[in-house]
């Protein structure tokens, strides 16, 4: 099939991709000059696992291209993707500008009937809301049908997550484009879930809210293990046996972040408000992600009091492993708090990413972990980078000035910390003093 997806960042691209290796003829649209460019010559803009081997058999085999050129992508396909961001307003609500854009260009540009989708994560109501405006614009229902298909991958997983998806889910009103959109993951051969309009856009959120919920009830019961010495990797592993409660999304550490579970959470008790649903559920799942991220910090002061002039090393930047994403990473209000109490940062991420150095020009970026640690008092593990669990306790600790490790994650094993006795603080595994 023909298909145009607008948005070429972490879910367009990832989606362009993945229908092209499924034998559909993708154009990948972008109005960032410098993403299309790179792109264009088969150099990944995010950093993704698969992404250099999916880019370059797709541009090899054809099955490809991209363009700043709306008008053509929305000229030259049958199936048109909105893939774009829809950040948070500072007031909680969903920024819907970005897709006002596009409806605006499609608008301007549609000459026949399209299937238009939308995979962006959008406010509820976004279905009829885009009808209305193209029909306001002139643009009458035979021109054009839209659909609600929400995107559930993980950064990091996004491949993976995007082929081996548990569900598709397709919100509809008119049989024409049901039957184009079946046909489009006829050969995903997933479960699809076909619902109305109004619904797929409410999976996303519940989804979202839940999975997020998830993380800050085990991260209470973390906190609630280190008051008591109890050891939250061992109740996440039993709950985790019960088939009703899943493994996933149980593992104890700093709080969630990323471009998704933060501003989702904040539209659901938006959405809520609006339509007189309290939410409180979701409410406290913030409120508690909200006092996990900055834990590392308290329990710093508490070991030290004062950490002005101290060195820091904070590991792990992206707001989990596998990405260059900053977004809402929990290391970002770690290092806020750091500079607020005056201790000098420096830090190590394997895909430290120019974003994090335009917001903090003033902190040191090390090119291995070991350099972080040259006279720290402190090495806060942030991302569960692979790289990090397999790091010499014994040389770091010769590195620091003072040994002192926060492991906002739980890497670490206890026997090997205990072994090259270095103070150690975790999430929910109580803390070893050498
Ligand atoms: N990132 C995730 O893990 C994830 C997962 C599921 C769903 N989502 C949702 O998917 C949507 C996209 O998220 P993302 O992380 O890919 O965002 P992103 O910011 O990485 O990408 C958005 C892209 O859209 C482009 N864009 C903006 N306006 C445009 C316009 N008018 N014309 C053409 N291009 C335009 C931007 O230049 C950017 O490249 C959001 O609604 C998000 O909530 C994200």
């Amino acid at each position: 099939m023909k298909i145009t997806v607008i948005g070429s960042g972490y879910v367009g691209l990832i989606a362009a991709l993945g229908f092209g290796i499924k034998n559909n003829k993708v154009i990948c649209v972008d109005k960032d000059k410098e993403k299309i460019k790179s792109l264009k010559k088969g150099i990944p803009i995010i950093y993704e696992k698969g992404l250099d081997k999916y880019l370059k058999k797709c541009i090899e085999e054809k099955k490809i291209t991209f363009s700043t050129d709306i008008k053509k992508g929305i000229r030259e396909s049958n199936i048109i993707f909105i893939a774009v961001g829809t950040p948070a307003l500072n007031n909680g609500d969903v920024d819907m500008t970005q897709v006002k854009e596009v409806i605006n260009d499609i608008s301007k540009y549609i000459n026949e009937y399209k299937v238009i989708v939308n995979k962006s994560t959008v406010a509820i109501g976004t279905q009829k809301y885009i009808k209305r405006m193209l029909n306001d614009k002139g643009i009458s229902n035979e021109y054009f049908d839209i659909v609600s298909n929400p995107e559930f991958l993980r950064e990091g997983k996004a491949f993976d997550d995007f082929f081996n998806t548990d569900r598709i889910v397709i919100g509809y009103d008119s049989e024409i484009a049901k039957e184009i959109m079946g046909k489009l993951y006829k050969n995903f051969n997933k479960k699809i879930v076909y619902t109305n309009p109004e619904t797929a856009e409410l999976i996303k959120y519940a989804s979202n809210g839940f999975l997020a919920t998830k993380i800050s009830f085990i991260n209470e019961i973390a906190n609630l293990c280190d008051e008591i010495g109890g050891n939250v990797e061992d109740i996440s592993y039993v709950l985790g046996l019960d088939k009703r409660i899943s493994p996933l999304f149980l593992n104890a550490g700093i709080g969630f972040g990323g471009s998704c579970f933060p501003k989702d959470t904040q539209a659901l008790v938006k959405i809520g408000k609006k339509y007189g649903v309290a939410f409180n559920v979701i409410k406290s799942t913030i409120d508690v992600n909200n006092k996990q991220r900055i834990i590392p910090i308290k329990k710093l002061l508490n070991h030290y009091k004062d950490i002005s002039g101290k060195i820091i090393s904070v590991l792990g930047l992206t707001f989990k492993p596998g990405t260059d994403d900053i977004r809402e990473a929990p290391a970002i209000y770690i290092i806020n708090e750091l500079i607020k109490n005056e201790a000098i940062v420096k830090c190590y991420d394997p895909n430290v990413s120019r974003k994090i150095k335009e917001i903090y020009p003033q902190i040191e970026y090390c090119n291995t972990p070991y350099d972080t640690f040259i006279d720290s008092s402190c090495a806060i593990f942030c991302t569960e980078w692979d790289e990090f669990s397999k790091l010499d306790l014994f040389k770091l600790k010769d590195k620091m000035k003072e040994p002192l490790i926060i492991d906002g994650r739980n890497i670490f094993d206890y026997k090997d910390v205990k072994k090259a006795k270095i103070n150690y603080f975790a999430i929910g595994r109580g803390y070893i003093y050498k």
